[in-house]
């Protein structure tokens, strides 16, 4: 993401433990701040249990790091391009150079900015591993590297058509993909294929859905949206449909908040009417000042079904309005539906959604609507191990229409808001949240935060400049795997892994003492795992550290727990991200955004991947890593 993010004020800020939570929990009484919180994660590793040296269980020969203008991947494995920005999505489209592409075909072929990767096997309800969907986001547009002469400020003085270009580039991406040969390839003339852009119709649904804060001009309803906007993680459901999370449109409108009824709310959310991309320039709809509402109408989680191209799709309010950074779909034992998700800012919040009813998976009809349903919570981390899931519900603690929220839908519209008033646990910018298939426990990536300082520690973010980032390890009661009531109230945590460079000691990183040059990483951003349960980590900054961000393949069990290998790198200024298996886990798709976004501008681009023929502009792609003799990716 380069999208701005908010600060937010000091007073919201926890008081940092004084005592380590692994010091208390070991008895050793450590004291907290950076020095002490490398001491005891160090803990982690330096037991007898490590002593030896310790065997990944994934069995690739880990990849030498390249920083230069292409990707590469580790012997044995293949890693192509699958689709990528402009490329056709209807039958009869040629292939064109998509400098000289216009808005309305760009609304036919496939997106910019490529994140979060669902792979849904074809036919519906199937385990294929060769014939899917390949459903992605599309969250953002690097300007600087799309228009001749233009840096990335200049977004602001786009052109009308570079506007509506642009507009066309962001949403949603859905195409059917063969594999033939060992090799996937788009099908263009599917019936399948689809966009979704910022002007495609999305329905409302949930508690917040006909409330006065939602209705415009367009729309006096209050139930209906045209677009979806910087679309950035997402989950998968047990009923077949997509997730797609909206991750603050805070600097896509102008205009001025303080002619609203609710400033103090876009202000939480950081409004400021930059119109970073000067959409209000050209439509009134994206002014605050002239439409309001419309802010309010973004920043949901979104429900698509890309098995039936013609449904609309759904944004479900009863999941809160943040930076939704990821979605990820728990299928509890009692039947109920959990989400997991991470609101992406500095020191935001870690949530939970448990849905009231319960789903079928006999009756897939039994999924339809029960997002809309059930109860939203925020995560406190103690410094005893444990957690809370603290209810974001109208009429409990402080959430009342004396504090401003009268109804649930006033809480959801707010939820940043109703987080601050129950104390919620400011996070190091959360971004992807996974669940381990195998173990049922839960993974929050914090990716960084710089502005953490000394002062604001907390038990679960304990380096102040954290510029490397982490990953937390939550464990609901009740058992592994599918036993793992994921409905509780209190689980436990852990620090699973400090990122960093474990040679530099002011980075403070702990990761299994076997981690090699190249296997350490930064900035993790997105995770997944394979059918086996190991982790692979995307991650999404290492650009600033002169090393290339990647895909590393992680244990978190056994005596190889938290050793980072290499398996994949970007080319130079793209991010890793999207990490997703086919079923059978022998092919990885990563999205690599935004190539070459570290130029200036477009003439001295870093590099003109994937093409490199001539001029050819960069541009973002979906890959997919395969081993050359068949067989899991990592076996
Ligand atoms: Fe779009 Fe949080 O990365
Ligand atoms: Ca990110
Ligand atoms: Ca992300």
């Amino acid at each position: 993401m380069r999208h701005k993010i908010t600060d937010r004020p000091d007073i919201r800020h926890i008081i940092a433990e004084r005592v380590s939570r692994r010091g208390f929990l070991l008895g050793a009484g450590a004291t907290m701040g950076a020095v002490a919180a490398q001491g005891f994660v160090g803990s982690l590793f330096s037991g007898a249990a490590h002593a030896q040296a310790a065997a990944s269980s994934l069995k690739f020969t880990e990849l030498k790091r390249v920083y230069d203008d292409m990707h590469h991947v580790a012997d044995g494995y293949d890693a192509r391009v699958v689709v990528g920005w402009g490329d056709p999505m209807k039958a009869g489209d040629a292939v064109i150079d998509v400098a000289t592409m216009d808005a309305a075909q760009q609304a036919d072929r496939f997106g910019y900015n490529c994140d979060f990767v669902a792979y849904m096997p074809l036919p519906r309800g199937s385990q294929s591993s060769d014939h899917g969907l390949l459903c992605v986001n599309n969250e953002y547009v690097s300007n600087n590297v799309m228009f001749p002469g233009m840096t990335e400020d200049d977004s602001v003085n786009m052109t009308a058509d570079q506007v509506a270009l642009c507009n066309m580039a962001i949403g949603h991406s859905i195409v059917e993909i063969k594999r033939t040969g060992g090799v996937w390839a788009v099908v263009q003339d599917s019936p399948m294929n689809r966009r979704l852009t910022l002007e495609t119709e999305f329905a409302i649904s949930g508690p917040v859905a006909g409330h006065d804060w939602m209705k415009t001009s367009y729309d006096p309803t209050g139930r209906m949206v045209r677009g979806t906007n910087y679309n950035c993680g997402g989950g998968v459901t047990p009923w077949g449909t997509v997730l797609t999370c909206e991750e603050g449109a805070s600097d896509t409108f102008g205009g001025d908040i303080t002619t609203t009824a609710f400033p103090e709310v876009l202000e939480r959310y950081g409004y400021d009417g930059s119109d970073y991309y000067a959409r209000a320039k050209y439509d009134p709809r994206f002014d605050i000042s002239v439409e309001p509402n419309e802010p309010n109408r973004f920043d949901w989680v979104v429900e698509i079904d890309p098995y039936e191209p013609t449904s609309t799709p759904v944004k479900r309010t009863a999941l809160g309005r943040m930076a939704h950074e990821a979605a990820t779909v728990v299928l509890n034992k009692d039947g109920r539906v959990v989400v997991y998700m991470g609101d992406d800012d500095y020191f935001e919040y870690v949530y939970r959604f448990v849905s009231d009813g319960t789903y079928d998976p006999a009756n897939p009809a039994s999924g339809k609507d029960i997002l809309d349903a059930g109860t939203l919570s925020v995560a406190v981390y103690h410094a005893d191990g444990t957690l809370n899931w603290l209810p974001l519900v109208q009429g409990q603690g402080p959430l009342t229409a004396e504090n401003g929220f009268a109804t649930q839908a006033d809480v959801l519209l707010k939820t940043r808001l109703a987080a601050d008033a129950l104390g919620a646990t400011p996070m190091d910018r959360p971004e992807d949240m996974e669940t381990n298939p195998v173990t049922g426990r839960v993974y929050a990536i914090m990716t960084k935060n710089k502005k953490m300082t000394a002062d604001k520690l907390n038990p679960v973010n304990t380096r102040p400049e954290n510029h490397y980032g982490h990953i937390v390890e939550m464990i609901p009661p009740g058992g592994t795997g599918a036993d793992a009531d994921h409905t509780a109230d209190s689980y436990t945590w852990d620090l699973f892994v400090l990122a960093g460079n474990p040679k530099d000691p002011a980075h403070g990183a702990a990761f299994h003492p076997d981690t090699t040059e190249d296997g350490w990483f930064v900035t993790p951003d997105n995770l997944t795992f394979d059918p086996k349960g190991r982790m692979f980590v995307a991650t999404d900054g290492a650009n600033d550290f002169d090393i290339p961000d990647g895909v590393y393949g992680v244990d978190t069990e056994g005596p190889a727990r938290g050793l980072p290998k290499l398996l994949f790198t970007c080319p130079i200024g793209a991010e890793a991200t999207g990490p997703c298996f086919t079923p059978d886990g022998s092919t990885l798709f990563v999205s690599v955004q935004h190539p070459a976004e570290d130029s200036e501008t477009l003439e001295v681009a870093t590099t003109r991947w994937p093409d490199f023929k001539g001029t050819n502009l960069p541009r973002p792609a979906v890959v997919a890593i395969t081993r050359v003799d068949g067989g899991e990716v990592a076996s």
